[in-house]
């Protein structure tokens, strides 16, 4: 079977979030808007075969329920309440597109809400770009440690074989921050980088005797029981006008949101160490909510 388009490939230099619930909208009605968006997707690669279009649909688990059977290991995502809070805003889709053209995303937009507006509640359109050389808003490299490779991508994202009708579907997490960047530019730059456990120009792991246990990748990286990484497909890009409302769209793909279970309670504090993450002294998390992206095969099934 085959991954939605938008999951292997790197990321392009935009993206558009859509997150929704459906309100008024029937789930007939939803197949429809989805059937029209990827006509319109699937005419707009022809008429430009290189703006890297790309599009992923995803369903909360209770619409899930709706449309199919759930993969085993799907629920929501739980709040956590620890050094800081977690919230969870459950959504019913969450619709992530890119393409190395702003106005791309634009028009796949206008094609899916055209005549639905008033229909559905939307939780957050997100209009997100690759800032400089795919840096965070807090000046680091975010991704270095992401696989890189296709196969890589794959076997970190996607469900297997043994997964059955769910093979080659991915698990998302999306979840939305807030930076107080004011507050981070007043750390000086080794202060910074003691934060994020790697430097700022070139993204390099500080060694283990200096890196702090609080250090943002201290905090993310979990281990199996022989040690090995357990990685995650990381997607996120930043957000923001020039005023200061600014952060980060979190969005990660994963065969097993167990992974992400384990790094957020590492993160907000009640991973039962006693530490938590040092970057969340400077980013708040707004939003967050777990969704299942099905195959390419699965998903023109249910619709
Ligand atoms: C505002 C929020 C966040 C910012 C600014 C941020 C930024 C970064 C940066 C700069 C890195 C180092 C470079 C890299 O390997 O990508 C990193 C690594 C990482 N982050 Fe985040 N991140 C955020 C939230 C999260 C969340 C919510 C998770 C997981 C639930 C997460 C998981 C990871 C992982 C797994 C790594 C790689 C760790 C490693 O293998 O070394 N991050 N992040």
């Amino acid at each position: 079977m085959t991954a939605q388009s938008v999951i292997l490939p790197l990321p392009s230099d935009h993206a558009r979030f859509i997150v929704l619930r459906l309100k008024n909208l029937s789930l007939e009605a939803l197949k429809d808007k989805l059937e029209e968006l990827f006509t319109t997707r699937d005419r707009l690669i022809t008429q430009h075969p290189h703006a890297q279009i790309k599009t992923g649909v995803a369903f909360g688990p209770e619409l899930w329920t709706k449309l199919s059977e759930a993969p085993q290991g799907f629920s929501q995502l739980e709040p956590i309440q620890g050094s800081f809070t977690m919230p969870v805003v459950p959504a019913d889709v969450l619709i992530h597109i890119a393409s190395a053209r702003s106005d791309i995303c634009f028009a796949l937009s206008q094609a899916f809400f055209e005549g639905i507006q008033d229909q559905v509640e939307v939780l957050d359109e997100r209009v997100c770009f690759r800032n400089f050389d795919g840096r965070d808003l807090t000046g680091f490299i975010d991704g270095t440690e992401n696989p890189q490779f296709k196969d890589d991508r794959a076997e970190t994202a996607l469900l297997g074989e043994d997964a059955g009708i769910f093979e080659d579907g991915s698990f998302v997490f999306a979840q939305r921050y807030a930076h107080d960047l004011d507050k981070w530019k007043k750390l000086k730059v080794d202060t910074q980088e003691q934060v994020m456990g790697r430097t700022k120009l070139e993204s390099i792991e500080l060694d283990d005797d200096v890196k702090p246990d609080n250090a943002h990748v201290a905090r993310t990286v979990v281990e199996d029981e022989d040690g090995e990484e357990l990685e995650i497909l990381r997607h996120s890009l930043p957000y923001g006008d020039g005023r200061g409302d600014q952060g980060l769209f979190f969005i990660a793909y994963t065969k097993d949101l167990t992974r992400i279970d384990q790094m957020l309670v590492r993160m907000f504090g009640t991973s039962g160490d006693g530490i938590h993450d040092r970057l969340l002294h400077f980013v708040t998390a707004l939003d967050g909510a777990y969704y299942f992206a099905p195959s390419e095969e699965l998903l023109e099934e249910v619709l």
